[in-house]
């Protein structure tokens, strides 16, 4: 029988990302046929069943990878911390910020402040930013809010950058990123506002694919959490968490005992940690940025990881405090040199494993038959490098849903 396809791409070399024997699931003069946004069929050329396509497209002997899922952003948020970057610099560290009511707290104040048209306006260039370098899926966190009507505002905003294309945008609850200021001493009272009412209006709405929370000395208790994730797994809500950056609280088992996508950060995550992630299916989210930005020290277990067999996926956090950073090619690199991840490790972070933590594996992540025809071709010749070059973008072209999307500068 014969295939009918709405396209056809032949001409490629091919990296799935499809773990087994050969690196980077790859595949020399590859095709692949689309129909319906899915990929109708992938493989080497010779292979190709025969059919016929409205269109044919000639890859040029270019590599195409599954597009890039950047699965952990705070894209959408007014103003920026320039400023705190020059206090850092002169000494003063993120928490001793935070503590004396900035950091989060004076993005939250700017956010306030934006409506709805002006946080489109400024995180639009920003997911563009991501869409130059091949990513067509970015999670977006709310959580510069920390009141119900600011934080379904960032939500809305980030459903609608989804909506606009082309980058497809998972959305995540983070009303728990720190304490309002008007609930100074009353951090229970706020922790019962987020798993109460805020959350209420957010599912209300249906604006969050999951939620998010971030345990830590200068936010949340591991109690507060535990609180918090309750109240998202009686309304079906998938739950992650920005754990053990500054210190170890035993986040990591705390998200997994919740059966979290993922657990994000790790920087100080023990052994133990990473046992129990591996037992749940728990995701590593490993945020080079953020350990970057902040000249941490302490460096994620990734051994522990990679024994357990935790998948580890990477992202670029970006956002205005910790990890003002715009280009997930380079958070490849920095995984590399500063995590010493593979090559194909960072790539699979960005794909597969970014697709993952998410929840979204069997759409997204690798090219294989069935899956969103989410692609990216690239003028390289071989994958490493995408994680070797150092602000060099070698992009040629994404596909969202099969479809070549045109990114504005
Ligand atoms: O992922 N860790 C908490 N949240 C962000 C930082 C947010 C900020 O400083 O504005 C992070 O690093
Ligand atoms: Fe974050």
């Amino acid at each position: 029988m014969s295939e009918m396809w709405d396209s056809l791409w032949i001409n490629l070399r091919l990296a799935t990302m499809v773990p087994g024997a050969v690196a980077y699931g790859a595949i020399e003069n590859g095709a692949i046929a689309i129909r319906d946004g899915r990929i109708a069929w992938v493989g080497r050329r010779a292979d190709l069943p025969t059919g016929a396509a409205r269109e044919t497209h000639d890859g040029g002997g270019r590599w195409a990878t599954p597009g890039l899922v950047d699965c952990h952003t705070h894209l959408v948020f007014g103003g920026d911390r320039a400023q705190e970057f020059e206090m850092r610099l002169g000494g003063a560290t993120y928490e001793q910020i935070a503590q004396a009511g900035g950091g989060i707290r004076s993005t939250v104040a700017a956010t306030r402040a934006s409506s709805l048209e002006a946080l489109l306006a400024s995180a639009r260039p920003r997911l563009m930013a991501l869409a130059r370098e091949g990513v067509t899926t970015a999670e977006i966190k709310s959580g510069y809010g920390l009141d119900i009507e600011t934080e379904l505002r960032q939500l809305r905003a980030a459903r609608r950058l989804g909506a606009e294309g082309p980058v497809r945008v998972a959305t995540t609850f983070l009303g728990a990123h720190a304490l309002p200021k008007e609930f100074q001493g009353r951090q229970s009272d706020y922790v019962d506002l987020v798993a109460g009412p805020m959350l209420d209006a957010v599912a209300a709405e249906g604006l969050a694919d999951a939620v998010d929370c971030f345990a830590e000395r200068i936010a949340f208790t591991p109690d507060e959490t535990a609180r918090l994730f309750t109240a998202a797994r009686a309304k079906g809500l998938a739950v992650k968490l920005h754990a053990d950056q500054l210190s170890d609280q035993g986040g990591a088992a705390l998200a997994a005992r919740f059966g979290a996508l993922s657990a994000d950060h790790l920087e100080y995550t023990s052994e133990a940690g990473a046992a129990a992630m591996a037992a749940a299916g728990t995701v590593a989210v490993l945020l080079p940025g953020a350990f970057y930005f902040l000249r941490e020290t302490k460096l994620p277990p990734v051994d522990a990881l990679r024994r357990h067999g935790v998948a580890i996926a990477l992202a670029t956090d970006a956002n205005p405090g910790s990890s003002p950073l715009l280009s997930p090619l380079l958070v490849m690199n920095m995984a590399a040199t500063l995590f010493r991840l593979t090559p194909e490790e960072a790539l699979a972070g960005l794909t597969r494993n970014g697709a993952r933590a998410l929840g979204l594996q069997d759409r997204l992540g690798t090219l294989e038959i069935g899956k969103v025809a989410d692609v990216a071709l690239w003028d390289i010749e071989r994958p490493a490098e995408l994680v070797y070059w150092i602000a060099r973008n070698p992009l040629h072209a994404v596909l969202r849903a099969g479809r070549p999307q045109e990114i504005r500068r």
